[in-house]
């Protein structure tokens, strides 16, 4: 059983992480700053549900190094699993500094506290928005991804190459994920899925954009938990085969590995909606429009490494996971249909 600091433990993603990790027998470690990026209140509610003798929140900032020196030299977690950043693409084009505060300042200061601290692995939220303007399909770690189309994808490429730098100097087992647009119950109020089911369940129209020719590879999150919950016993290794003179961007002869985590299965978005329509009953009433600024029309992820290594893959269906996150909504927010 390990000692684990969970940052971003409110959140969507690491509120799911630190039950699971509870439930597994370790102790965690919880930080967050509750913004208000989305209602708090979704944010104290999660953790309200982990309450248990073996979680530690600590209420603070990525940014205030103070704090977060005090908290590594406290508790000596053994694994951390940096999961709080400021997320979101197209948020990023109307405050890009909240994204260098959280995921570039923030995320230095966790790095140097792992590295002062001695912590065994690093494990850290990367994204699929890593592949910017690449169209090879399905996205593959091996792949350059030199072509960010949001700030947002910028400062998780720019976390990637923080970590290996780390991995080098400081032999930091590293370990980075991308994820693939995750979904289930407590989710994030700026997603599609709680923004079509709030708007279905209110009979007001969803936005769709792109007119509707998006595909993405959604990941149930308890796949993304079931993943990390296993890469935590497996730290980031050296690949004997890593070469200088044909470097692979996915792994390195240091410590260091990033994987994909998607469901290795896009969905249409015109089926999602179909989905959520299915579960609820009602035809959404659909706004047509034009793809965002900073947004990538398809995701896909090639998930060989992940499988290969932890003997793991996503693989919800879509049907399931949208039922699931549908009962949770109506039951939380108090909906009769
Ligand atoms: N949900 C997805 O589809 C998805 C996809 C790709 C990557 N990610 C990444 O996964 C991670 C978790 O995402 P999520 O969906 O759970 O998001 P989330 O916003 O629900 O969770 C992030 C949490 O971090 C906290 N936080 C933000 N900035 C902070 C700071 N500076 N100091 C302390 N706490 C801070 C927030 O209050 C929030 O509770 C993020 O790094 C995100 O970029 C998520």
């Amino acid at each position: 059983m390990k000692k684990v600091l969970v940052t971003g433990s409110a959140g969507f993603i690491g509120s799911h992480l630190s039950r699971r990790l509870l439930k597994e027998g370790h102790r965690v470690i919880g930080i967050d700053n509750i913004n208000d990026y989305y209602d708090p209140k979704l944010k104290e509610d999660r953790l309200a549900e982990l309450n248990h003798e073996n979680f530690t929140f600590v209420k603070t900032d990525l940014e205030d190094l103070d704090t977060i020196n005090q908290t590594f030299n406290q508790y000596r977690p053994e694994i951390v699993i940096n999961l709080a950043a400021q997320a979101g693409v197209r948020y990023s084009l109307e405050n890009p500094h909240a994204y260098i505060n959280s995921n570039v300042v923030g995320f230095t200061n966790i790095l140097e506290a792992c590295r002062h601290y001695k912590v065994e692995h690093l494990i850290y939220a990367s994204s699929s928005s890593v592949y910017g303007a690449n169209t090879s399909k399905p996205f593959s770690t091996s792949d350059n991804i030199d072509h960010p189309l949001s700030l947002y994808a910028a400062t998780k490429k720019s976390n990637e190459l923080f970590a290996h730098t780390y991995s080098h100097l400081y032999g930091l087992p590293t370990t980075g994920l991308r994820f693939f647009t995750v979904y289930g119950p407590w989710g994030r109020p700026d997603m599609a899925l709680f923004l079509f089911t709030k708007a279905i369940v209110n009979d007001e129209p969803i936005d769709v954009f792109n007119h509707g020719n998006m595909m993405r590879d959604f990941t149930y999150v308890d796949d993304i938990v079931e993943s990390i919950t296993r890469l935590t016993k497996r730290p980031a290794q050296s690949n004997p085969d890593w070469s200088g003179a044909n470097p692979d961007p996915g792994s390195s002869y240091a410590p260091y590995k990033v994987y994909n985590i998607g469901n290795n299965s896009p969905v249409r978005l015109m089926d999602f909606i179909e989905a959520i329509e299915n579960k609820l009953g009602k035809t959404a009433k659909k706004n047509f429009l034009p793809l965002q600024a900073g947004d990538v029309p398809e995701t896909y992820a090639n998930v060989e490494d992940l499988f290969r290594d932890i003997d793991f893959k996503p693989e919800t269906s879509i049907q399931d996971g949208v039922n699931k996150f549908i009962d949770w909504y109506l039951e939380y927010y108090g909906v009769k249909l």
